[in-house]
Parts: C-alpha cells; structure tokens; sequence
C-alpha cells in the first residue's frame, strides 16, 4: 500500500452513516444547481453508486480511473505533505472514510468522507482539472525543496477549497470546501461580506486563510485552463525567492492593484471576532 492508505472497509459501516450521506447529498444536490459551476454539476453523477449512501472507494475509483484515470483511497485523518503530495502527483485523490455524527451536520473542522468526497470527486472527472490536481501535486513535491510548503498550501486553499469561477459572466462556485458546506455555498456568492477578487498567483500566495470560518475573500479565475497553464507555465523557483521579499497580506486585504468584483463589507467576520 502506498503512504498512509488504509482500507475503507465499506461494510463496517451502518445505516446511519449511509442516512447521513444521503441526507447531506439530497441538501447539496438540491441547492447547487445555479450555483456550483456546471464541471461540477455534472461530475455529480459519478457519485451515484450502484449501492445507495456513503460511496464505496474501489467503485467509485474504477469510473474515476476510467474518466480521468484518477482513483480515490481511504486516509486515516491528516496525513505528512510529501506523502500527500505523492498521492496527487500520482492521480490518487486521499479521503476521509468517516462521516460526521448528526451534531455536526453543519460544521465540523475535520474534513470528513462527505467533504473529501462529494466536495472534491466530481471535478476529477473534468480532464483539465484532473490535470491541474496532477500539476499541484507534483508542485508540491518541488515546493519541499524551496521550503515554501505555506505559499503553495495558499493556491490549494484559494482554488481548490474555496475557488469562485465565472460562467457566462456570472459568478459560481467549485471550490470542494463551499460546495460541500450548506452554509456557504450561499455566503460565497450572495452575501456582502467578502471580497471577491481576479485571481493571480502571486497575490493568492501572499494571502493569509481562516480554517476555522466562512472565508473573507474569494478569488475569481475565468476558465480551469488558466488555472492550469498558470500552474504549467509559472517557474516557481523564482516566484518563492519573489514571496519571500513581499509581505503576507491579510485575508481582509484589498489591494490598489487587485481585479475587485466585490469589495466586501467584512461585517460578518468583525460580528464574528
Ligand atoms: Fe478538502
């Protein structure tokens, strides 16, 4: 077995894991449409398995291996970034296999197998972002060298947990950690809270998260192909030596040069401090 995987043991679970995941999966499925970015509409549909409630990885792996060539393997909790990394750079996508008890149907710090899984699967299917998931992974193995693991962590956040994409002119969600959340797949685009910026790679990498809230500002790309040839393109050696001159920005920040879509208020996050 490869670092760290352990086995999902898909029948250890009960019935009321399998209501959770489907009580979880009827709320989302039913909200995001007009929200969620249409890659991700239709990449839902590999999560309908042939057995109802939590997904069973090898299943779930076989169609992903035959869309994209992506799999997805059962990880106890956090796992070492290099190990991490691997896993990406190999196109194995790692999750969490427990799902969230009935208390924490809205909130829980930890990602669990409806995260992992719902928020992050079905854009594997998209061969571009399949590519871009790759490209990060093998980044990141570059990254350790450079010591600049906490710069690249940031793109991470700001695309794959928490990226907007504009479709049609409009803005909607991708990112695994809003459209796995009910509470903010609303938030990101509807409230007048936080900012909503172009993206940039620079910029993003300068920018400070919250891991513990709704975020306070987005970060808007136009297509998953700039995303990617940015990533491809971009010689990060020289991008590093260039972050660690510049100061980190704070979350909140709006800067003369960025691209602002929306400039949040931040009302909810100073209610909230
Ligand atoms: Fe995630």
């Amino acid at each position: 077995m490869q670092g760290c995987v352990i086995r999902q043991d898909w029948n250890l679970y009960t019935a009321a894991d399998h209501a959770m995941w489907d009580r979880l999966f009827s709320r989302q499925v039913a909200m995001l449409p007009g929200r969620a970015a249409p890659a991700f509409l239709e990449g839902i549909d590999v999560l309908r398995m042939s057995k109802p409630g939590i997904p069973d990885f090898e299943e779930l792996s076989e169609r992903l291996q035959r869309a994209t060539g992506w799999s997805v393997v059962a990880v106890r909790g956090l796992i070492p970034e290099e190990a991490f990394f691997e896993h990406l750079a190999n196109r194995r996508f790692v999750a969490a296999r427990f799902i969230r008890a009935p208390a924490q149907i809205d909130y829980l710090q930890e990602p669990d197998v409806f995260h992992d899984v719902f928020g992050h699967v079905p854009l594997l299917v998209n061969p571009v972002f399949a590519d871009y998931m790759q490209a990060y992974g093998e980044g990141g193995l570059r990254a350790m060298q450079f010591g600049s693991i906490h710069h690249l962590a940031r793109l991470y956040w700001y695309t794959v947990e928490f990226g907007l994409i504009r479709t049609h002119g409009a803005l909607t969600l991708y990112g695994a950690g809003i459209v796995s959340s009910h509470g903010e797949s609303v938030f990101a685009l509807d409230d007048d809270s936080p900012n909503r910026l172009g993206f940039e790679l620079t910029r993003v990498m300068r920018t400070k998260y919250r891991i513990d809230d709704f975020q306070q500002t987005y970060f808007v790309i136009d297509s998953f192909d700039q995303l990617l040839r940015q990533t491809l393109d971009t010689d990060f050696a020289p991008l590093y030596a260039n972050l660690r001159s510049l100061a980190d920005l704070e979350a909140s920040a709006v800067l003369p040069g960025d691209r602002v879509i929306t400039r949040g208020t931040q009302a909810y996050a100073r209610a909230r401090s």
